[in-house]
């Protein structure tokens, strides 16, 4: 079944540097990116193979139609918004997704933050103009800075140092949450507080506890000892970025004496973003040698031929759970772009994971000026993609969102009925409109219907 990919150059941890290479940073001082790299080559690796080669094994099954992945966060970090506060209820919200998901789906979630390294954002133009000036764009706080001036718009290698610290600040704390008792399901009840009174999810969520603690003391009844279930004491939580900064993967990336394979240990999964996916660029390139999970954006450009050379080329041996296609073709794209991608990948027998980004095919200009998309859109999106995977005999395995655990008000719609006038109340992200907790929690409500409805 597997047929190779066509001889390609043999892989080495800087053979990407010889390729074309798109949304890099044009730093001023060569020499200080240099010893900026230099520096972070030295540093701590931020995950181990160990658990890299663990996450392998989960999304395997995720492929397999066994377990269901949900990937999700801020669309950009930020400095700014660094606390733990912050943190916490991210994480929150990502445990109360995978609870009713997981209620819904009757099969195990894979949890995967867009955390601890999303800071360096593509743009679609390297200017930005207002008010007739024109200055770089902001490319993340990985990059410059996302005042409009021209100092904090000059790119900055330091800042890699600073994004590298601040994404080894912030695992530490999500280990603490999800080791360290917070995420036991014995505490679910305690997770929600505010969420349960206000809105109608809550109240569902609130059933959903209800039900949850009826069998934990079933499970008690029974004799079993729940302290010494790890599944109940404890959350399992990987972290992923988009790999848009190559020198800064490459020096993060370390070879493994025990499996004799190069893993990148700045995340345990890294994705290509749909605008640095070209065959035989940089980002390709780099991403083939490494052994971490891959994931890869598919957005309404991608020709079926173009994807299964792109699939040969990042997982030439077809190993399940090896790549996940992420599509985000937009709600109204959608039913017409993804069948004869999902059919030229079957009739190909190549193993790979679906997963559906409703977010980046409908993003809008609201009247008033900002950048948003409509909650109706995202769930028609996914909608579409489950009934699309069933038509075609497939597996929708997966949902990539962006999200926060914030009470914000980016996305219109949803139960909160969030409007156009509404945006600019608690408008705070650093790039594209995110899901606030409540509208996170009511589109894991809606997907676990049709997880169950499979
Ligand atoms: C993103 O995930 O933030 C992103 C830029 O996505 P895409 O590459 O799909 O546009
Ligand atoms: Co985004």
């Amino acid at each position: 079944m597997t047929s190779k990919a066509k001889t390609t150059n043999k892989w080495k941890i800087n053979s990407w540097r010889a390729l074309p290479v798109k949304q890099q940073p044009n730093y001023p001082k060569a020499k200080e990116v240099k010893d900026v790299e230099a520096e972070l080559s030295k540093k701590a690796p931020l995950v181990q193979p160990s658990e890299i080669i663990e996450l392998n094994k989960q999304l395997a099954k995720v492929a397999n139609g066994e377990a269901f992945l949900l990937q999700g966060g801020d669309c950009a970090e930020s400095f700014a918004e660094f606390s733990d506060e912050n943190l916490k209820k991210y994480f929150r919200v990502m445990l109360q997704m995978t609870v009713a998901l997981m209620y819904g789906a009757g099969k195990p979630v894979v949890k995967v933050g867009r955390i601890a390294g999303q800071f360096a954002k593509p743009r679609s133009a390297d200017l930005e103009e207002i008010d007739g000036v024109n200055l770089p764009s902001y490319r993340g706080d990985m990059v410059n800075g996302i005042e409009f001036t021209e100092e904090a718009r000059i790119p900055d290698p330091k800042r890699l140092i600073q994004a590298y610290d601040q994404s080894i600040a912030t695992l530490n704390y999500l280990r603490s949450l999800a080791k360290g008792g917070y995420a036991s399901l014995r505490n679910v009840n305690k997770w929600n507080q505010e969420f349960a009174s206000q809105s109608s999810q809550g109240k569902l969520f609130k059933n959903l506890v209800d039900r949850i603690n009826e069998s934990l003391s079933f499970m008690e009844a029974l004799g079993l000892n729940l302290e010494n279930i790890n599944e109940i004491q404890e959350a399992e939580f990987f972290t992923s970025h988009e790999g848009l900064l190559l020198n800064y993967e490459q020096a993060l990336t370390r070879f493994d004496e025990e499996t004799e394979k190069y893993y990148n240990c700045s995340a345990h999964m890294l994705w290509i973003g749909d605008r640095t996916r070209s065959l035989d660029e940089a980002h390709i390139e780099f991403m083939r040698g490494i052994a971490n999970p891959i994931g890869m954006k598919v957005g309404p450009s991608m020709q079926k031929d173009d994807l299964i050379r792109l699939i040969d080329a990042l997982n030439p041996d077809n190993i399940p759970g090896r790549l996940t296609l992420i599509t985000r073709m937009g709600a109204d794209k959608i039913e017409k772009m993804l069948p004869p991608l999902v059919r030229a990948v079957k009739k190909e027998g190549r193993n790979v994971i679906w997963s559906s980004d409703p977010m980046h095919g409908n993003t809008i200009k609201s009247p008033n000026g900002y950048k948003t998309r409509p909650f109706n859109k995202i769930l028609s999106e996914v909608k579409s993609v489950f009934d699309i995977h069933k038509a075609e005999g497939t597996y929708a395995g997966g949902i990539h969102i962006e999200m926060t655990g914030q009470n914000v008000t980016e996305c219109v719609g949803g139960a909160q009925a969030i409007s156009e006038v509404n945006l600019k109340d608690r408008y705070h992200t650093h790039c594209d409109p995110r899901l606030n907790a409540t509208q996170s929690t009511e589109l894991a409500f809606l997907l676990a219907e049709e997880l169950r409805s499979e």
